[in-house]
């Protein structure tokens, strides 16, 4: 009776179960990989958030399936403050940007259909794309340098294939898209006629200067998804939205067909909406401080690291850290042992890091005194494995 595409939420892994077995036995728990922004002192006063939640136009609804015009010509705004020129009509706000990716897999896909997606990468897709029957091919990323470049012999494309996802930095390792990646992607994606999808909620996260957006392209059907959970570290807002980008004719067509979607649920609330003006405008100083916060906790995680025979691999920023572990030492045992110790982190193949890169994820939001705490935890663990 129930659907197939479901199928995914059968069975837990290892690690899961045995994280619930000590949060049901009431022992605590430092979750190293939380990155939820108000979990580590980055939130909004709610003063604040209801005076952006409630201005003029809260009493009606206006429909407009790509979303209000303040909201849209706000977006535009926020691109301008990078150096892209973005029309208002060729946004639409979404309630997420994980709500996005599936508005575009309903757009390019008919079920079976396939996206390419990079590996590493966060695991969210898999789950959207098993709710739209849509299959993922992975293409790989390798790290080179101070970055992870695309391992071009791993970018193929079959029959089905309709999209090509990237993540402009990506998560959990970092890294921007550079102009190279970006022409390989451009040529793949107008010779296999797919579009690509750019993926830039981590975009105001770069550690130096110089991170750009992918949105003024001109050449290749593009979608950039973003929105307010990292850009004003604001999810439960709950604003997401796409910005349409390529050649003239696929921006009007693929525009034309979107709205649609969009105005088959009109999920974005109106207070939501006439919040994000606000939000994108004040919303400065809370990324400065995450951005300080990550710089922190990354010197203190690579101090820690340097003392106990691991590595931070290096990233071009984002709020992830990937830690490599000792020769020898495996990923799920130690964090088997870092649960009984009382701390948890993800493991890299969570991530689909490659193998033989034995890792675990941390988010780098964490506070300093949290992340001392949960590190002389992890380091009981390692002197177990
Ligand atoms: C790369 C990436 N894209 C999208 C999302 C989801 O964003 P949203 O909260 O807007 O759905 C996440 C969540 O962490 C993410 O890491």
């Amino acid at each position: 009776m129930l659907s197939e595409r479901l199928a995914f939420t059968e069975g837990t892994n290892a690690l899961s179960a045995a994280k619930e077995r000590r949060l049901r036995r009431g022992l605590s728990l430092i979750d190293l990989a939380d990155s939820n922004p108000a979990n580590a002192g980055f939130s909004w006063p709610a003063a604040k958030l209801a005076e952006a939640l409630a201005g003029e136009g809260l009493v009606r609804q206006d429909p407009d399936p790509r979303g209000l015009r303040t909201a849209r010509e706000a977006i535009s705004g926020y691109y301008r403050d990078r150096g892209a020129s973005v029309d208002a009509s060729a946004v639409f706000l979404s309630a997420s940007t994980s709500e996005g990716y599936s508005w575009l897999f309903k757009l390019l896909c008919s079920p079976g259909d396939e996206v390419l997606v990079p590996e590493p990468s966060y695991p969210l897709l898999e789950v959207i794309a098993a709710l739209e029957c849509v299959k993922l091919r992975t293409y790989r990323l390798r790290p080179e340098g101070a970055g992870w470049r695309i391992d071009p012999a791993s970018l193929t494309a079959g029959p089905r294939t309709r999209a090509v996802v990237c993540v402009n930095p990506s998560n959990p390792v970092g890294a921007f898209v550079g102009e190279d990646d970006r022409e390989l992607l451009r040529g793949f994606a107008r010779s296999h006629g797919l579009a690509v999808l750019c993926d830039e909620v981590f975009l105001d996260y770069p550690l130096d200067a110089g991170a750009m957006t992918w949105v003024g392209e001109r050449e290749a059907p593009l979608f950039v998804l973003s929105g307010l959970s990292k850009v004003a570290l604001a999810p439960q807002i709950k604003v997401g939205w796409i910005v349409v980008a390529g050649p003239d004719g696929f921006v009007r067509d693929a525009s034309l067909r979107l709205e649609h979607v969009a105005d088959a649920y009109l999920s974005v609330s109106t207070p939501a909406q006439l919040a994000l003006p606000h939000l994108l405008r004040d919303a400065g100083p809370l990324r400065q401080a995450v951005r300080s916060r990550c710089a922190e906790a990354e010197t203190l995680l690579r101090e820690w690291a340097g003392g106990h025979g691991c590595s931070v691999l290096p990233r071009q920023g984002g709020w992830t850290a990937v830690l490599r572990l000792p020769p020898g030492v495996e990923e799920e045992r130690l964090l088997m042992a870092a649960i009984d110790e009382g701390v948890w982190a993800h493991p890299g193949y969570f991530y689909g890091m490659p193998a033989g890169l034995s890792c675990v994820v941390l988010s780098l939001l964490t506070s300093a005194e949290f992340l001392r705490n949960g590190l002389k935890s992890l380091e009981k663990a390692l002197q177990r494995t």
